[in-house]
Formats: C-alpha cells, structure tokens, sequence
C-alpha cells in the first residue's frame, strides 16, 4: 500500500500520462493543463469517489479508464485531483 504523499505522485504522473491524457479535455492548475472539453476541475473540486467513478465509468464525452489502470492506479489519480483541485 502506497503512502498519501506518494500515491499524490503518482496520481499526478498518470494525469499527464493517460492515454488520452486527462489534460487534454481538462484545466487543472497543478498540472498545467488548460483542456476545456470536461469542467475545469480547479472550479468542479470533485472528491476522491466522485472522480473515482467517473474513471471507472466514463460519464457522457469522457471515456472510461478502467481496463487502462489498476484499481490502485484510479485511487491515486483520484487522490491527486481532489487535492489539487482543492476539495474538502
Ligand atoms: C476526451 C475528453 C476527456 C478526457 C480525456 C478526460 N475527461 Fe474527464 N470529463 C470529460 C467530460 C466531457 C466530462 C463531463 C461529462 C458530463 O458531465 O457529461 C468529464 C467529467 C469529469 C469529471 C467530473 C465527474 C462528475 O461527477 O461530474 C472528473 C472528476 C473528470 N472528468 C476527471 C478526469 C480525469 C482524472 C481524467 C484522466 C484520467 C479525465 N477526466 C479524462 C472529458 C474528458
């Protein structure tokens, strides 16, 4: 089991690394990406299970990332983005 710090990290390699990369439809601040097809996730702040299950389900234009990631992997990307978007 991955620490928080280091699942942050990882989380925040497979923003840029997705296949296709989450940046492309989506602004977030810390990862420097200005994708404006999705909501900007520095504005939606989505927790960790609102952004689980939108990888694990893909929601309308957004596809789903669930055979391209380990259920470990979808955690720590969802860790990254709920906390650099900033939610509670
Ligand atoms: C091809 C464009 C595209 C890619 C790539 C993409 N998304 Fe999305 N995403 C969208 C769109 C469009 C929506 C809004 C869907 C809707 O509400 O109908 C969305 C919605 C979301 C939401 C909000 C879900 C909710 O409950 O409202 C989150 C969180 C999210 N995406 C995270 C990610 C992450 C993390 C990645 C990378 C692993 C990613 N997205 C990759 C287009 C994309």
């Amino acid at each position: 089991m991955a620490d928080e710090a280091s699942d942050f990290t990882l989380g925040k390699k497979l923003f840029s690394s997705a296949i296709p990369p989450c940046g492309i439809c989506h602004t977030l601040k810390d990862a420097e990406s200005e994708g404006a097809v999705g909501p900007i996730l520095d504005e939606l702040k989505p927790n960790q299970l609102r952004v689980i299950t939108a990888l694990n389900n893909g929601l309308g234009a957004m596809p789903s990332f669930k055979d391209k990631f380990s259920a470990e992997e979808i955690k720590a990307i969802a860790l990254y983005v709920s906390k650099a978007s900033g939610a509670k």
